[in-house]
């Protein structure tokens, strides 16, 4: 399995995406501090990895901290929590995974007895259950989703939700795998994905590890192949889904969507629970995490734009639910309208 990180006792071990595919390189994290530069820089990206990532970073900040009584270790929390909130906005996530930190922190903390290293022991155990369960998830993601890509054709996918974009397995990458698992015959598209390249460098260097037959394409020719018959479904995954079903996604998920359904193609948007944001009534309340122009105006460290031009990156779009075929996630597959099935599915499935 693609090792995307890995708690050791040294720290917390990231290969190196902004590396690949031409490098293979690791990345060991021995402060929380680090963690959050590595989710900033996207050393690791995509949205349950950011989770995840930051529930081990609250675990290694508590296991190294210096404080010896409860309050300190406590306000020591609190900061930690801050720092790794501050790194990327729009996965939902990323907070998810720091709430949930923060609430087994009080728990521990409220038993008979707790202690600081009582509290360090259970917070790094929390951040590995969220690790099993992030890949369990993925598998059970997988095996719902298997049945609606077609027998054998195309899939176009966008960005990079695979098994890098979690700890193992994928997400839309993950429903692709689970279909070729149990016998499909597809053929994937993965859209470059200007300008960080997720889809040219990620997603095709994972799924070529898989021997899955993939071709690269520029953003700009997915009309084009859709037209010609090449594509019969698009699967991509999401930071966020707000209550009513608009789904946040890598910048360009929206143009492919519309695309998709002007071609009669159908739509899947594959995510976690933790990606459902059920606080977040529509996509026009989700923040939308503006990146550096350098990483449009500079490839590989050569500029491409003249001197001064205005340059926009906003990181991701939202997909407005009348769009969107169904949402895969590991307790089943929603259909429209999501304000409804959304809910349904919480209230059946709350744990
Ligand atoms: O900016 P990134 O690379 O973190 O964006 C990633 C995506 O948009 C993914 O599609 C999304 O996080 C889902 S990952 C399973």
């Amino acid at each position: 399995m693609i090792p995307t990180l890995q708690w050791t006792p040294e720290g917390v071990r990231f290969l190196d995406q902004t590396k690949l595919p031409l490098e293979e390189t690791y990345v060991l994290a021995t402060t929380y501090q680090q963690v959050a530069d590595i989710i900033t820089t996207m050393v690791v990206r995509g949205a349950p990895a950011i989770g995840v990532s930051a529930a081990m970073g609250l675990a290694l900040g508590v296991k190294d901290s210096p404080t010896t009584t409860l309050p300190d270790l406590g306000a020591d929390f609190d900061t930690m929590c801050t720092t790794l909130a501050a790194t990327r906005p729009t996965a939902v996530n990323l907070f998810w995974a720091i709430e949930r930190m923060r609430q087994r922190f009080s728990t521990l903390a409220a038993r008979t007895g707790a202690t600081t290293a009582s509290i360090r022991t259970g917070l790094i155990a929390e951040a590995q259950r969220m690790y099993d369960e992030d890949i369990a998830a993925c598998r059970r993601m997988g095996a719902h989703g298997a049945p609606l890509l077609p027998k054998s054709g195309g899939v176009l996918t966008h960005c990079n939700a695979g098994a890098l974009a979690t700890c193992g397995y994928g997400t839309a990458l993950g429903v692709i795998r689970s279909a070729v698992e149990q016998g499909s015959t597809l053929h994937v598209y993965a859209d470059e994905t200007r300008p960080f390249l997720q889809g040219a460098r990620l997603t095709a260097w994972e799924l070529m590890h898989d021997h899955i037959p993939t071709t690269v394409i520029c953003d700009n020719m997915a009309a084009s192949l859709m037209r010609q018959g090449k594509i019969n479904a698009v699967v991509v995954g999401a930071d966020r889904i707000a209550a009513n079903g608009d789904v946040a996604n890598k910048i360009g998920t929206y143009n492919v969507a519309i695309l998709a359904r002007e071609h009669g193609i159908p739509f899947y948007v594959a995510a976690p629970w933790s990606t459902i944001d059920l606080k977040t009534s529509n996509g026009d309340a989700i923040p939308i995490e503006q990146r550096p122009a350098l990483e449009v105006t500079h490839h590989a460290g050569k500029q491409l734009t003249p001197h001064g031009v205005g340059i926009e990156n906003p990181a991701f779009d939202v997909t407005p639910a009348q769009y969107v075929t169904a949402i895969i996630t590991e307790r089943g597959v929603l259909r429209p309208p999501y304000s409804e099935s959304l809910q349904e599915l919480e209230a059946a499935t709350a744990i």
